[in-house]
């Protein structure tokens, strides 16, 4: 069996959040079940698409409204992910620098719609002529979202009509929402089929998809109910489709992150001597930042924007260091500019107890995985959520919120086999009292050891979900049309 993956982020080609380390982990994991798959993003003006060895395998011409465009499809020649990554380049287009967002400006590139769709017709005009034609096409948030519905909808892809397709919403908080108008840049479809453009009048890729396409995932079970009573608008829509959802629980790449064989931490460790190898990390932490070792350490590490509950980091410090309890926090991660600000303030303030580290930082981020005590994921929307995973696998007892896939994944340790620390309701007093209780648990090291252990030996790995999608693949192509 055959499944393309297409995406706008695959780690480590290009990665702006967990959307590209599901892309770039799934396929690896999915071969072992007998799934053959491969991955087609755009191909950015990025080092990592300079440092590495491209062919060119197709060229072709398409066409975006009136005007008709040149692409080349080229494929990495080194098979360094595991499986076969093919870059679409359209110059103009997506030959720039960032993903999404203009690093010159900080704001969204004007002609995001334009970057979207000319990507998706190259790709489904590429499929035209591709001698291996994918048994599934399994498209990833609203950036890819239009090409289910141009399969089953446009005359141009009629091909393609009896293709099984899956979209998955890794956040539909993001929805591809346009004015009406940028109708015109789309390929003509069946008039029966317009309608399925529109949302609320507006045109909306990500509902034309979720209409469209065979199956729906999201990226863990609570998600997708959660969807169906909050998504900015597409409530109504998700609980009709009910019956071709899914929700699917991301898994990690065990492989990358792993502590016993990671080279970007001080001291390598595994569950056997975890207190002694996370103190050596710690140290360094410590000593990067500034900080006592002897306190305990507790991590933010995310998009700093209110989605994660990234705002609320610092009226919970202010309280905690206010009252009196003792503790060092560490910040890692770039958003909203008024937040920045706010923590910068807070770091003058209490320069003793506060990291601060405003960007975007992988090795960094793998060092407080590893010499951190507590992470803090207080976020009010949650999909999934893979920096939980991430944390539990190097033995940080992770503090959430009850939402999405933190829920699916985090036990609190007050039940039976728990290994983490959970509060219901956003909102400060619970977010503090659960630092509270991380203290409590910080002061007795046997119990803490215990739950390190356990948090360890959890098994994150992608081996249950890539079954499930596999599961899910056979089940398509049996079925037949939908
Ligand atoms: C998005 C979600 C996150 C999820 C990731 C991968 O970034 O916000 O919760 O883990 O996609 O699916």
């Amino acid at each position: 069996m055959q499944v393309v993956h297409i995406s706008f982020e695959c780690y480590p080609v290009a990665k702006a959040g967990g959307l590209a380390d599901v892309v770039g982990s799934l396929p690896k994991y999915l071969q072992q079940f007998g799934v053959e798959s491969w991955v087609v993003m755009p191909h950015f003006d990025i080092e990592w698409v300079r440092n590495h060895q491209l062919e060119v395998v197709h060229e072709g011409f398409t066409r975006i409204g009136n005007e008709r465009f040149r692409y080349r499809v080229l494929k990495e020649q080194g098979d360094v992910l595991g499986f076969p990554v093919y870059l679409v380049d359209i110059p103009g287009r997506l030959d720039r620098p960032g993903i999404y967002i203009d690093p010159n400006s900080d704001f969204l590139y004007w002609d995001d719609f334009e970057r979207f769709v000319s990507f998706q017709v190259a790709v489904l005009d590429w499929f035209k002529s591709f001698s291996k034609k994918p048994d599934i096409i399994h498209c990833h948030d609203h950036h890819t979202a239009l090409i289910p519905f141009f399969m089953t909808s446009s005359p141009a892809y009629h091909e393609f009509a009896g293709k099984p397709s899956v979209l998955t919403i890794h956040n539909g908080q993001y929805q591809g929402i346009y004015e009406p108008e940028k109708r015109s840049l789309l390929p003509k479809v069946n008039p029966e089929r317009e309608g399925f453009l529109y949302w609320n009048n507006r045109l909306n890729t990500l509902s034309a998809g979720i209409r469209t396409s065979w199956r729906i995932t999201t990226v863990s079970e609570s998600y997708l109910h959660e969807l169906q009573h909050y998504s900015k608008g597409l409530e109504s829509l998700l609980t009709f489709e009910n019956g071709k959802s899914l929700g699917i629980v991301n898994g990690i790449d065990t492989d990358v992150w792993d502590p016993a064989t990671d080279l970007h931490l001080t001291k390598n460790y595994d569950h056997k001597n975890v207190t002694e190898g996370k103190e050596k990390n710690k140290e360094w932490l410590c000593d990067h930042f500034n900080l006592s070792p002897d306190l305990p350490l507790f991590t933010f590490i995310g998009r700093l924007v209110g989605e994660k509950g990234a705002d609320l980091l610092p009226d919970l410090i202010t309280r905690f260091l206010e009252t009196g309890l003792k503790g060092n926090f560490i910040i890692l991660g770039t958003g909203e500019t008024q937040l920045h600000m706010r923590l910068n303030f807070m770091k003058q303030d209490y320069p003793d107890y506060i990291g601060i580290s405003l960007s975007y930082n992988e090795k960094l981020a793998h060092r407080l995985y590893a010499g951190s005590d507590f992470l803090l994921m207080p976020s009010r929307v949650e999909p999934c959520g893979l920096n939980q995973m991430y944390a539990l696998r190097y033995g940080t007892i992770p503090i959430v919120r009850s939402v999405g896939g933190l829920k699916d994944t985090v036990i609190d340790y007050s039940r039976q086999n728990g290994y983490g620390i959970r509060f219901d309701h956003f909102n400060l007093d619970e977010a503090y009292y659960a630092l509270q209780r991380a203290l409590t648990l910080y002061s007795d090291p046997h119990l803490l050891h215990k739950l390190q252990e356990r948090a360890m030996n959890r098994d994150f790995s992608w081996h249950n979900s890539a079954r499930q999608y596999q599961l899910m693949y056979q089940a398509l192509i049996k079925e037949g049309l939908p």
